[in-house]
């Protein structure tokens, strides 16, 4: 399977991003299956229902949440009624939605996906990830249950994320980092089969802090001080993630590379 993951889509210049190139990009890279972070695509902080459905109807197959899942208080309600969300595993056992399910693409291939909190200098103490993580493999072998699986790791740390992908080696396709909103150029294929890249990087607009309109974040830099609240920055964004082609058969990845479309980065992707 040809499989793409898009990291955080950062406020409204992320989702132009996403609703102006990835119905192009689905057909010219003739992806089987899309997964979009969607964390940060409602004014930085969360995701509405209606954002929500720009991204799905835009390509994505399923949208990942993260630590900032439920920010905007409708997806309380809304991520029980579409399943196409995905929000942490480990995030409370008291939060609706579900951490982890079994997708189809358009020829009936079975995609688990699972989105995982890590640990490691996060502001709130969540559970460990790698019990969870390894509760969902276990449940859904690849190879047999399912043709492929996507692993979200949603933390602060390369080195937890790294953990991760060494962890889930061989037993999901891709295990892909989100939340630091920078790429990081280690895209490979790990010894047991796993595409990995520590942080896909955030759709949105580089020339910020980390998708944030540069004044006010550096003005508590520099002085400590907060004066105005942040806000997304607007420049044209970068989609920033990760492009896996699978094998059927074993779920494991042949090949993997980093995609930066559009924007202020050094552009990179298959060939058309
Ligand atoms: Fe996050
Ligand atoms: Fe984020």
């Amino acid at each position: 399977m040809k499989i793409m993951f898009l990291g955080d889509v950062m406020g409204r210049a992320g989702r132009s991003a996403i609703t102006d190139h990835l119905p192009r990009l689905r057909k010219d890279w003739k992806l089987d299956f899309v997964v979009v972070n969607g964390e940060n695509a409602t004014n930085g902080a969360g995701l509405s229902p209606d954002h929500a459905k720009a991204i799905l109807d835009a390509g994505a197959d399923v949208v990942t949440l993260g630590d900032h899942a439920f920010d905007q208080k409708d997806m309380l309600s809304f991520i029980d009624k579409e399943p196409r969300i995905i929000r942490p595993l480990n995030f409370s056992k008291a939060s609706p939605g579900a951490g982890a399910r079994v997708f189809s693409d358009a020829r009936g291939r079975k995609v688990l996906v699972v989105q995982a909190l890590g640990q490691v200098f996060m502001k709130r103490p969540f559970n460990d990830p790698f019990s969870a993580l390894d509760a969902v493999l276990k449940q859904y072998p690849m190879g047999g249950q399912v043709q492929a699986t996507l692993v979200d790791i949603h933390c602060e740390a390369t080195s937890e994320k790294m953990a991760v992908g060494h962890y889930c080696d061989g037993r999901a396709s891709i295990v892909v980092g989100t939340h630091t909103h920078v790429p990081t150029a280690d895209a490979m294929v790990l010894p047991g089969g796993t595409a990995f890249q520590s942080d896909a990087g955030m759709c949105g607009d580089y020339n910020s802090v980390i998708g944030m309109e540069k004044t006010e974040p550096l003005r508590r830099f520099i002085t400590g001080m907060p004066k105005a609240r942040f806000t997304p920055a607007e420049g044209e964004a970068t989609l920033s993630g990760l492009y896996v082609e699978t094998d059927d058969a074993t779920g494991k990845a042949k090949t993997c590379m980093m995609v930066r479309q559009g924007g202020a980065l050094s552009q990179s992707g298959p060939a058309v």
